[in-house]
Order: structure tokens, then C-alpha cells, then sequence
């Protein structure tokens, strides 16, 4: 099963109409996002809670890291770049935390407030290499920044 973006996005409009708390968006949108495609093996958000770190959001699958410094793994790079991470092959990244020894690919897309602070990381975790494509970046980008811009 692939995800359908266009389906997906007007879901989750219509799911989240009018919601501004963050967690409620996040929950909704990792669960959401999960269950959409076969590829996705964990799917949530870390959260910028402190400087330079990032804490456990909403996710689904099993169970994440709790706490990750800035200074490491995907996610402590597209928080710290302020970049999307597309990483075909995580044992080749320099870094590189791994929550599951599955784990064999990744998408990391930052996650931006109304006023374009960055608030958290939206991270996705597959068991298949080279799992994810350039098109499924450019899709979350622009699916989380309309869905967050309103915080
Ligand atoms: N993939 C992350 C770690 C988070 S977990 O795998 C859920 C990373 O290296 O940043």
C-alpha cells in the first residue's frame, strides 16, 4: 500500500480543522501518516523542548528514544540544518541513532511554527532500504507546514 497525498492531505484538513494544540495536530498526524503506507515502520515527532533538544512527541510504532541532543542522529541534523533528511541507507550515516536495529531508511522533515521557528522534527522510520523518494519529501514539507503554520 502507498500513500495517496492527495487523500491524505484532505483527511487530515478535514480532521484537524480548526485544532491549534500541537500535541492533538501531532497525534493525528503521526497516526494518520502511519497507517497510509506499508513503508512507514515508525512515524512520529520529536519535540524542541529545551535548547539543542529534542524530546519523544507522538509516534507510532515501537518505542523511540526519549531524548536526542541536536548534535546527533537524523533527527539532530534536520533540527540543527533546519533541513529535510532524506537518508537511503542509515548505517552509512555518520551518527546515525538506532531506536530499532530494523530500521534501514529514513525521512527527517523539520517542523515549523507560524513565525518559522523550528518546534520539532517529524521523523520516518522504514525497515526497507531506500524506502522513501524525493516526491514523499517535498509532500510532508508541504503537508506539515500548512498544518503547522497555524501555531
Ligand atoms: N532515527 C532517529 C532516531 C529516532 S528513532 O529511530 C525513533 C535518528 O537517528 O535520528
Amino acid at each position: 500500500m502507498r500513500v495517496d497525498y492527495e487523500d491524505l492531505n484532505k483527511t487530515l484538513d478535514a480532521l484537524t480543522e480548526g485544532e491549534t494544540d500541537e500535541i492533538a495536530l501531532m497525534a493525528t498526524l503521526a497516526c494518520e501518516i502511519h497507517h497510509s503506507d506499508a513503508r512507514f515502520d515508525w512515524t512520529g515527532f520529536y519535540r524542541v523542548t529545551e535548547p539543542e533538544i529534542l524530546k519523544i512527541g507522538p509516534y507510532q510504532g515501537g518505542h523511540g528514544c526519549l531524548k536526542i541532543p541536536f548534535s546527533r542522529g537524523v533527527c539532530g541534523a534536520a533540527a540543527r540544518i533546519g533541513e529535510t533528511q532524506l537518508v537511503a541507507d542509515v548505517e552509512a550515516f555518520p551518527g546515525h541513532i538506532a531506536c530499532s536495529t530494523s530500521t534501514r531508511s529514513e525521512l527527517v522533515v523539520p517542523v515549523c511554527n507560524g513565525a518559522g521557528a523550528v518546534i520539532g522534527v517529524f521523523d520516518i522510520d522504514s525497515n526497507q532500504p531506500e524506502a522513501f523518494t524525493q516526491e514523499d519529501a517535498d509532500q510532508m514539507e508541504r503537508l506539515l507546514t500548512r498544518i503547522f503554520a497555524r501555531l
